[in-house]
């Protein structure tokens, strides 16, 4: 058996006449951690809506475990052990802690091996290996960022993936929060997941992923070790020149707001 766990070829969303995602070939070999980086906008998270399948390529093919799950839905791929974490963080609001990662074990992988009772007690153990266990049966608002990050890794864990996508899982955090949340991350990938890491604290990626592909402007721009890829002028250049688009709109703001009748 291949030693990829997944595979992507070509793969490509157009928005009209916006590439987000360009002709991206990927292979993702069983155990690793990737750190998948790039500039705002650069289509990371529409990549991985395309590889969780919550939103159909317009080209490309992508496999996983030596299946083609390009035109399977999103609920399949949940079942076949793919599972990612969303940006922001979106729970059941009307649910408790506690029932929301249920949602995942009952509707993971845990929806082919038994009932209720199996699912509730999987559950459980993930709110446990996420540091919820105390507050599980409170809402979800009672949660800071720190929190829903971990909710969002507790309810991916309840349908037990092979392979997860993390999306920003450390936006938002306090340093004590990151070096935590690096903590969880590493010993899920100790426990066998595969993982593909969106982060834009490149340190954090630098310490945790044993390769680096970055995305720019939908493409792909490099793909290595990740001392090698931060190195790269290429890559310094994509993040460089957002730096400094950044900074222009910044200066344009304080200029508008100083001018005589300008915004606030
Ligand atoms: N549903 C959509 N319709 C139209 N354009 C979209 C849609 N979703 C994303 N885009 C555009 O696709 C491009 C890539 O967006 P995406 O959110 O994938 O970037 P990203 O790398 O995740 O950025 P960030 O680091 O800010 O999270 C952006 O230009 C975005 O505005
Ligand atoms: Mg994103």
């Amino acid at each position: 058996m291949s030693a990829d766990i997944l595979a992507v070829a070509g793969l490509a969303k157009h928005f009209g006449g916006l590439r987000a995602v360009d002709g991206v070939d990927l292979a993702v070999r069983r155990g690793e951690i990737v750190g998948l980086i790039g500039p705002n906008g650069a289509g990371k998270t529409t990549f991985v809506d395309l590889l969780t399948g919550s939103e159909p390529p317009t080209g490309g093919r992508i496999t996983y475990r030596g299946t083609d799950i390009t035109s399977l839905s999103a609920h399949e791929r949940s079942r076949m052990g793919l599972a990612r974490t969303f940006q922001v963080p979106r729970p059941f609001g009307d649910l408790t802690i506690r029932e929301n990662v249920l949602v995942g074990a009952l509707f993971g992988r845990g929806e082919r091996r038994g009932g209720r009772p199996e699912a509730l007690d999987l559950a459980n153990r993930c709110l446990e290996r996420a540091g919820l266990s105390a507050v599980a049966d409170q809402s979800t608002g009672s949660l800071s960022t720190a929190g829903l990050k971990r909710l969002e890794v507790a309810r991916c864990l309840a349908a037990e993936p092979d392979l997860l996508f993390l999306d920003e899982p450390l936006g938002g955090l306090n340093p004590t929060e990151v070096k935590d949340a690096l903590g969880l991350i590493r010993g899920l990938n100790d426990s066998g997941i595969t993982i593909v890491f969106i982060e834009h604290i490149i340190p954090a990626v630098m310490s945790l992923c044993h390769r680096v592909v970055v995305l720019a402007s939908g493409r792909k721009l490099a793909d290595g070790d990740p001392s090698e890829i931060v190195a790269n002028p290429e890559v310094q250049r994509a993040y460089l020149g957002d730096v400094k688009a950044a900074v222009r709109r910044f200066g344009a703001r304080r200029r508008a707001a100083t001018r005589p009748g300008g915004a606030a």
